[in-house]
Formats: C-alpha cells, sequence, structure tokens
C-alpha cells in the first residue's frame, strides 16, 4: 500500500490557539501543512499573508506548503520563501506568466506546484509538469473552506496519474476541497499521493480525522 500524506490546512484552525494546534496535528501524523494564501482578488476572500507564515515556522519543521491563491505571484513569491514556505503551489490560473515564474523558480532553487481549477483542462499544465514536485489538483473553486467536493476531479486525477506514471516523473498528485474519509478514499482510488484538508480535520477531533485520513 503507498503511503498517503495529508496536509492538514490551517485555515479553518483556532487561530487563537494556533500552536497547539499545529503540535496536535503532527502528533496525530500530519506530514505537511497547507496554507492558504488569499488576496481578496484572484479569490473573494482574504486570509494570511507572509507575517503569519513566519510564525508558523516557528512551530513546526514538518514541510509547509504556501498555496498562492493571489494575482500577482510574479511580485510576492519572494516573500513567501523568505517567510520559511518550503513549496510554492502557484495557480495556472493567476494572470501572470507561468512559464516565466517556473524559470525564476527554477533558477532560484524555489520548490513548488501547479494549481488548477475545477474547470481548468489538465492537458493545459502538461509542460509545466516535468520539474513540479506536485500537482494541486483543486475539488471545489478556491476561496473557502467546507465547500462541496466536486466528483468530476476523480477523472482528472485520474488522467494526471496514468500521464505522470507513463512519463516517470517524480510530481505527486495533491487533491484540496471537500476532503473526508469518504471523498478522501475516492481521490486515493483514483491516484492521489496527498490529501489537502481544512473543516474535516479542524471542525472534528484532529487526532481522529488526521488518522482516519492517513488509514483510508
Ligand atoms: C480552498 C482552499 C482549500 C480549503 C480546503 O480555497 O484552497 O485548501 O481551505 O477546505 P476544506 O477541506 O474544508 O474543503
Ligand atoms: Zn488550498
Amino acid at each position: 500500500m503507498k503511503k498517503i500524506e495529508i496536509s492538514p490546512s490551517i485555515i479553518s484552525s483556532d487561530l487563537l490557539n494556533l500552536s497547539e494546534q499545529i503540535k496536535k496535528c503532527e502528533e496525530s501524523g500530519a506530514d505537511s501543512f497547507h496554507l492558504d494564501v488569499m488576496d481578496g482578488d484572484f479569490v473573494n476572500n482574504i486570509t494570511m499573508g507572509p507575517d503569519l507564515i513566519k510564525a508558523i515556522r516557528r512551530g513546526t519543521k514538518l514541510r509547509l506548503d504556501a498555496h498562492l491563491m493571489i494575482n500577482r505571484p510574479d511580485k510576492y513569491y519572494k516573500k513567501f520563501i523568505d517567510a520559511g514556505s518550503d513549496v510554492l503551489l502557484i495557480h495556472y490560473e493567476s494572470p501572470v506568466d507561468t512559464g516565466n515564474l517556473i524559470k525564476n523558480f527554477n533558477r532560484e532553487n524555489i520548490r513548488y506546484g501547479i494549481t488548477i481549477n475545477p474547470d481548468t483542462d489538465f492537458n493545459k499544465i502538461l509542460k509545466y509538469l516535468d520539474n513540479a514536485e506536485i500537482l494541486l489538483i483543486m475539488s471545489v473553486y478556491p476561496g473557502f473552506s467546507g465547500q462541496k467536493f466536486i466528483e468530476s476531479s476523480l477523472a482528472k486525477i485520474k488522467k494526471a496519474r496514468d500521464y505522470i506514471d507513463k512519463n516517470n516523473l517524480n510530481t505527486r498528485i495533491e487533491v484540496d476541497g471537500g476532503i473526508d474519509n469518504i471523498t478522501g478514499k475516492m481521490s486515493i482510488d483514483s491516484g492521489a499521493d496527498i490529501l489537502v484538508s481544512a473543516s474535516y480535520i479542524f471542525y472534528n477531533n484532529i487526532e481522529q480525522s488526521i488518522k482516519t485520513l492517513k488509514n483510508l
């Protein structure tokens, strides 16, 4: 059985007690943390910036993935690296030149992943996949936690799995949005390697839900 990675999205955590919540996730078997950065423009919501990530960095050694739901990743990415993010998850849909951005990342040895929205075809990002550590498939429209998993994402996960295996790429498939014990299992069966989850983990018992997801 392949090892599935669980990446709690702290957007739904109790921010007043963030360091405890991070510790609890670690003790329960979380493998990384998912940090949802929203600028109020690329999506209709505003969340965290580099300062909060800097604080989180002090609280954990696990990998920090910054999911950049912003219009200008080209302008701000360095700040998220300086704050302590390990991997930047950029959106193909951001209105910047994805190829250029990736050139900079490769030149500066920045680890990154490519993210696609539910209505973006997988074929669109094939040429960016070679050095991408992660392919993040959105299973909801980005902006808010607590939305319902879009089932057509499963076909996209399968297609991506097939392509990545056939081409011997190291890119891992991550799924984000509406993940619980049922949709998580369906995603794994379709070929996912990493599950992101916010509300299922933090609005339930953290330990139990992480353990459930890890054992799907
Ligand atoms: C959506 C974010 C997700 C979201 C996940 O815009 O990118 O990471 O917070 O939340 P749940 O797991 O509640 O769908
Ligand atoms: Zn996210």
